[in-house]
Parts: structure tokens; sequence; C-alpha cells
């Protein structure tokens, strides 16, 4: 009985490419948990509906131009800005499902050249995730799967680059999930993943992001 009322709730991310299939995932197993009883909210970041999220979107939508660093400080404070009802719905024993965190933030901007202990720094003390599950795409397949919102970073050979950062940040937490699969195929995967993370943790005591 994933998330009965005793325990906390679980922090679950989805990472990967632009096009990688997050989202739909995403959706599809909030709405999974949700049939299974599971308290479970779906989150997001960048979260586009706070005034720095408004920062960061008409950066991504190339109608603002930002140094590196500061885009790179915007999208950290942006979770920073989450953090208290972060913490407050996963001790109520909700389930979060976020599509992309700290990894994001690291990969894109390590992309850009920046250094990647400078771009880890600002996020030290988020909570750390109970689960990442890396979607692998290769860059080539998202971008045939078209849909490039032709914001910011969607192209090709700056993908190749992000690719590279998020092999180098993977750790522990991580499940790394063949994204090309049919997209049932990865949405079982997901249910298994998930549905054992939020057992597993429900007794386990909340920590922050270290590296
Ligand atoms: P989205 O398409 O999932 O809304 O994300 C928008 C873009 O922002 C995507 O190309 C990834 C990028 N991004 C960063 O560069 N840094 C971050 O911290 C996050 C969360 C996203
Ligand atoms: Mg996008």
């Amino acid at each position: 009985d994933a998330g009965s009322k005793s325990g906390r709730g679980a922090l679950v991310i989805l990472e990967g490419l632009d096009r990688s299939g997050k989202s739909s995932q995403c959706a599809r197993l909030l709405s999974y948990l949700e049939g299974q009883g599971c308290r479970a909210e779906g989150w997001r970041f960048p979260d586009r509906g706070t005034s720095v999220g408004q920062m960061i979107s008409a950066y991504l939508a190339n109608e603002s131009q930002l140094d590196d660093r500061t885009i790179h400080l915007l999208f950290s404070a942006n979770r920073w800005e989450k953090r208290a009802l972060m913490e407050s719905k996963l001790l109520g024993g909700t389930t979060l499902i976020v599509d992309r965190y700290s990894y994001s933030g690291v990969a894109f901007s390590a992309a850009k050249g920046l250094d990647i202990q400078w771009c880890k720094a600002p996020d030290v003390g988020l909570i750390a995730p109970d689960l990442v599950i890396y979607l692998d795409v290769q860059p080539e397949k998202a971008a045939e799967r078209g849909g490039y919102g032709g914001e910011r970073y969607e192209k090709i050979e700056f993908q190749k680059r992000v690719a590279d950062h998020y092999h180098s940040l993977r750790d522990s937490t991580w499940k790394v999930v063949d994204g090309s699969l049919p997209m049932e195929t990865v949405e079982e995967q997901l249910r298994e993943l998930a549905t054992n993370c939020i057992q597993k943790c429900q007794e386990k005591p909340l920590t922050n992001l270290t590296w």
C-alpha cells in the first residue's frame, strides 16, 4: 500500500533531454499512483508560475538575454523558493513526481562551459531526491520526435553536451530507463521503480542534497 498514512512521501525526479518523454511519463505515473490510492502530486522545474519562473520563461523563449551565471542562479532560486512547500508536502505524506530538478540545472549550465562545482554549489541544501529516473534517449532520436518548441536549448549539438554532463552526474539514486522503448514499456518500468521507492522511504528521514 504505497503511500499509506504513516510514512513520508517520496521525492521522485524524472530527468532527461528535451523530448525524452519526461512530461508524458510524469503524467502517466501520477495518474497510476493516484489510482492506487497513493497521495501524489506532479511538480516541474522550472516552475514558470512564480516571478522568478517568469524571468526564466522569458529567457528560454529568447525574449530576454541574461548572463550564463545569472540564469543559472535563477533556476536554482526557482527551486529554493519551492523548498519549504516541498518539505511540508513530503513530511505530510505526499509523494512528489518532479519533472526536472538540480541535475538539469547542472547539466545544462555545464554544457555552456561553466565550472561543474560552481554549478552544483547553489543547490546544496535543497531536498535530496529518493529516486532519480533518467530517461535515456539519444539526442538524434529526441530531435526526430520533433516538437522542439523553439526554446533556447533545443538544438541537437547542445543536447549532446547536456547528455555527457548528465552521464557524469549519475550516482546511486539514479535508475536509467531506456526512453526509446515503447511508451507502455517505459511506463511499466517507472511504475515499478516508483512503487518500490515509495515503500522504502516511508520511514527514512529526509536529507539534503550534497552531491
Ligand atoms: P522544460 O522544457 O522542461 O520546461 O525546461 C526548460 C528548459 O530549461 C530545458 O531546456 C531545460 C532547461 N533547464 C535548465 O537549463 N536549468 C534548470 O535548472 C532546469 C530546471 C531546466
Ligand atoms: Mg522544453
